[in-house]
Order: C-alpha cells, then structure tokens, then sequence
C-alpha cells in the first residue's frame, strides 16, 4: 500500500522512495504517463487546462466523472485518484459519500482526493470507513480561492503555518492515505512530511515531502504562464505552434499530401 512506503523513525516518519504523481485528463496522455507514475491524478485543474475556465469552482462531477472513466481506461499500473470538485462533498459525510461513490462507479477510479483539513476529517474518516480511499489537500486549496483571496503561498505567519500542520494532522489521522500539500512556505511542508503518518505529496512544498505532483500540461510547458513552482520539462507549446505553422505552410504550398498520403490503385504485378 501507499502507506506502508513511510516508516516510522525516531522523531517522525521518514519515505525510502518519494512518489510520483501526475495529473491527467485524457485516456491518451494516461496511457504515456503512467508507466512512470504510481499514481495519475484527475485533477479538478481540467476546468482551466481542458475547459478555459476561470478557476475551479465551475467545474462538475459530471466533467470529473467524464474524464475519471478516459483515464482510468488508459491506465494499468498507476493508481488513479479523481478529485470531487467544489460542491460535491463539503454539506455533509452523507452528500461526499453519495458523490464519491458515484465517482467511483462511473469511472472505475482506486480514489478520491478532496480539499481542506480540520473541517473535513470528520469526512474523511465517515467515507473512508465505509471503503472509500481518500487523500487530502491542504495549504493552498484552490477551491477556497474566494475566501483566500488568490493562490499566493500560504504560511507566511506563525499563525497560519499552526493551522496548516493542523489540518494535515487531523486529515491524516481522519484516514487520508495520503495527503497533497500545496503553495506553502518550504519548512511547514517540511515539518508536515515529518510530523504526519500520511505520505505528503507536495507540489511548491518541500523537497523533503514523501512525493511530487504536477499539472502535467504545466509541467510540459502547455501554459504561458504558471507558478513558480512549475519546473518545465518541455515546451509543447513551442513544439505544437511550429508543427501547426508547418502543417498550414504545406497545405497552402500544396506540398501536402504527397503520394505517400494517397490513395492509389496497386500497380499490376503481373
Ligand atoms: O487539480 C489538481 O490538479 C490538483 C493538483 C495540483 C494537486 O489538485
Ligand atoms: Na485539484
């Protein structure tokens, strides 16, 4: 299990193998990413990366069930976590249950992941005693953009970083198998890593969390913008736009298709 990766050491916990996790939103880029992955993420980043939303507050189960069941199609090895969007699990244990199930039916998914910390472990524990996998997510949660005020790091006072520990404590303890912390000052992730039995996926955390996520289209410079957290591996965006220029070059030159794209009777070989 997932768990297990993380041992218990004098003074906390300690992970032998950070783990690695992508987002993916399509059966295509679920099949290329996975082998490298212990697990793909659904991530609710589709209303921006897939839909041109503004933020994630939009996006629906509907749209999280769609693309859940296209990934957990391309997948074999990786475990597959979908995430309940804004909306769908925060009214009560029985709401998140009727809809995290519902996800995991429609798409076949090993997980759910839902935001917040203190205020939902009584969530995350009603769902994971009922069979449910649930991992966390604390410090910077998009869906809570509107009462934070924007994505800026979190955890820049004593007071808030008090809070953070907090919420990652009581998800874990709440049952979370493991826990994406995300968009706070490097040492409260530090300190969370240690502190806390969940693994803690960090994404512009610390690199001493117990794994690593990132957007994938991010990560492969799909975006012009993106945080500075973002390392990017390539620039798909640069490759794409040249190959579009190539493509509309060779239809307007006429150069495009040639024999090899035709159809053509075989030549007799008699
Ligand atoms: O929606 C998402 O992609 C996420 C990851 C960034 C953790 O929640
Ligand atoms: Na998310």
């Amino acid at each position: 299990s997932i768990r297990a990766r993380k041992e218990k050491v004098e003074g906390g916990y300690r992970t032998e193998q950070p783990l690695v996790m992508l987002t993916a939103y399509t059966m295509r880029m679920a099949q290329l990413l996975d082998p490298h992955c212990d697990m793909l993420l659904v991530g609710d980043s589709l209303g921006q990366v897939i839909y041109g939303l503004p933020s994630t507050i939009p996006v629906t189960l509907e749209m999280m069930c769609a693309h859940g069941a296209a990934v957990v199609r391309g997948s074999w090895h990786s475990l597959v976590a979908v995430d309940m969007p804004f909306g769908s699990y925060e009214g009560s244990p029985d709401q998140a249950f009727a809809n995290a199930s519902r996800i995991m039916k429609e798409t076949g998914c090993a997980a759910v992941k839902l935001e917040g910390g203190e205020a939902m472990a009584p969530t995350v524990d009603f769902l994971t005693r009922r069979g449910i996998p649930v991992i966390g997510h604390v410090g910077l949660t998009p869906q809570a953009v509107n009462i934070l005020g924007g994505y800026g790091a979190r955890g820049k006072t004593g007071d808030e970083a008090k809070l953070i520990e907090r919420d990652a404590l009581a998800v874990s303890e709440a049952g979370a198998f493991c826990i994406v912390v995300e968009g706070v000052m490097e040492e409260i992730a530090t300190t969370i890593a240690q502190k806390v039995a969940a693994p803690i996926i960090g994404i512009g955390a610390s690199a001493e969390c117990d794994g690593q996520v990132l957007v994938t289209d991010d990560m492969l410079g799909m975006f012009e913008r993106t945080p500075r957290f973002v390392k990017r591996f390539d620039d798909l965006a640069a490759r794409i736009s040249e190959a579009a220029r190539t493509y509309a070059e060779e239809v307007r030159g006429r150069t495009f298709p040639t024999a090899d794209q035709t159809y053509r009777p075989k030549p007799r070989q008699d």
